[in-house]
């Protein structure tokens, strides 16, 4: 049996960054060309061993075609990886809806009435891959899987990092580290007060703790840094890991430009799209 049987894939913000659209479509649907964030980050917990997939929705977002059963429509598709059309049937779905977008350590407390073990956490709007397949020949991410392989080697917390450009360090949680050891997390930090370029990148596995820790800082005294409070206690107490996904490409479907921008590097990447698509982007850009 696997040892982290849980996943939370958690998409209760409000988006309001991907205005007018987020009104309606909830980000975490929008595709990396043709596939919804939400079934790739759902594919990637499966590889990595979980069985139970923890959606967190808010009150105001329709996830039920998102989650739907679409195998109907193999036949119209026979191309297409069965597993994307049906990429929950293999699993046990339980949907908590986070009241107020509180921030993601309350988006967690919504799960955990459900949840024993250790269990992955997936922020929904944070695509990450190691291989640039196609519909049909799709393989997940191993993204969560690196995860898991850390805590069962370690038996610790651990989150998963990449660096960025010095220039970016201010948009993320940025580390500061001795080996895997997290010491220390800045949020936000001013480029010149980051500690390193190894940032917090939307992936994590906590331990069974995270309940009564939650409880102990809670949201109402930590708001929305309540999940950087806890992460806090364990560099503490028993330790925090970092995993470092180097050559994992991170694509964001939460800003329009990174969204835009993950559209062009995956299809650049993608055996069938890339040929073509460099063809049209180079004479394209040479009529500018
Ligand atoms: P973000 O902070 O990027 O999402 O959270 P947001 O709050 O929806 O974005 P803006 O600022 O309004 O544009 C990263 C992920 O965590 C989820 C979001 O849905 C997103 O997938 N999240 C965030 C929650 O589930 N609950 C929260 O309280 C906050």
């Amino acid at each position: 049996m696997a040892v982290v049987q849980d996943a939370l894939l958690v998409a209760g913000g409000l988006g309001t960054r991907m205005l007018p659209t987020s009104a309606s479509v909830p980000k975490e649907a929008l595709p990396l060309v043709d596939i919804p964030a939400l079934v790739h980050l759902a594919r990637e917990a499966v590889a990595a061993g979980a069985q139970r997939l923890h959606i967190i929705s808010s009150p105001r977002k329709d996830m039920k075609a998102l989650l739907g059963d679409h195998a109907w429509l193999q036949n119209k598709r026979p191309d297409l990886d069965p597993q994307l059309l049906s990429p929950f049937a293999d699993v046990e779905v339980f949907v908590h809806i986070q009241h107020e977008p509180l921030g993601l350590g309350n988006a967690i407390e919504c799960a955990l009435d459900d949840i024993d073990g250790p269990f992955l956490v997936l922020l929904g709007d944070n695509i990450l891959l190691d291989q640039h397949t196609s519909p049909n020949n799709f393989s997940p991410s191993n993204a969560s899987m690196k995860l898991v392989e850390n805590f069962e080697k370690n038996g610790l917390p651990c989150v998963g990092l990449l660096a960025v450009q010095p220039d970016e360090v201010s948009n993320y949680g940025v580390v500061r580290q001795e080996g895997e050891r997290i010491l220390e997390i800045c949020e936000k930090p001013a480029p010149g007060n980051a500690p390193s370029n190894l940032v917090l990148c939307g992936r994590y596995l906590f331990t069974s703790d995270t309940k009564s820790l939650l409880q102990k800082y809670d949201v109402a005294t930590h708001g929305e840094l309540q999940s950087i409070v806890i992460q806090q206690h364990w560099m503490e107490n028993d330790g925090l890991l970092g995993v470092e996904l180097t050559n994992f490409q991170w694509y964001d479907s939460g800003k329009p430009l990174p969204w835009l921008q993950a559209q062009v590097d995956h299809a650049l990447r993608r055996n069938d799209l890339s040929a073509s698509f460099r063809a049209w982007l180079i004479e394209r850009l040479d009529q500018d």
